[in-house]
């Protein structure tokens, strides 16, 4: 860890760095230095000693996790490896895999995005020898999405 790091801090970053205990929002014009102040904190923290698997860092896009995981490293070193940091999806997707056994699936599924979906329903409905008229394949999708998102599973379709 460099040891300097604190001196690379204005007086408001260094407050927002060392507040380590409990929630800090951070509202700064563009360019100010906000991005610097959550990579410090995460490198501070780990100095304290907080497991870098504790440790969640969400971001919007995967360039910025990048450019923050580059950050810290050069900071932390390499505990900066073992944080969690990724997009939403990145992150969630991770934590799906490693507990995929607890939904029933193997960890080695895959996500499929709105085009495969579409795609493969329409392989089935072609397989199945239905009217794509009637059984319209983005109707077909909302229909399913609908069903999930109320917790109907296939068990209760079916049976
Ligand atoms: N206290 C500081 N002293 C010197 N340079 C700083 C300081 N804080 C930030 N910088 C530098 O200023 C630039 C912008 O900082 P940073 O990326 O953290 O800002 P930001 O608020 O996250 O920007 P954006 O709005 O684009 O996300 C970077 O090059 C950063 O290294
Ligand atoms: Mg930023």
């Amino acid at each position: 860890m460099k040891s300097n790091y604190l001196e690379q801090l204005n007086e408001a970053q260094r407050e927002a760095v060392l507040q380590s205990e409990g929630p800090v929002m951070i509202i700064a014009g563009a360019g100010s230095g906000k991005t610097r102040v959550l990579t410090y904190r995460i490198a501070h923290l780990l100095e304290k000693g907080i497991d870098a698997f504790h440790i969640l860092s969400l971001t919007f896009t995967n360039k910025a996790a990048r450019e923050m995981r580059d950050r810290i490293e050069r900071i932390a070193g390499n505990e900066a490896k073992n944080l969690w940091m990724g997009t939403f999806h990145a992150v969630f997707a991770k934590v799906l895999r490693i507990e995929s056994e607890k939904l029933g699936f193997p960890s080695n599924f895959t996500i499929y995005d709105t085009d495969d979906s579409k795609s493969l329903l329409k392989d089935i409905i072609r397989e199945q020898g239905l009217d794509d008229k009637i059984y319209k394949p983005d109707v077909v999708l909302n229909r399913i999405s609908a069903a999930k998102n109320n917790f109907v599973f296939l068990e209760r379709v079916s049976g």
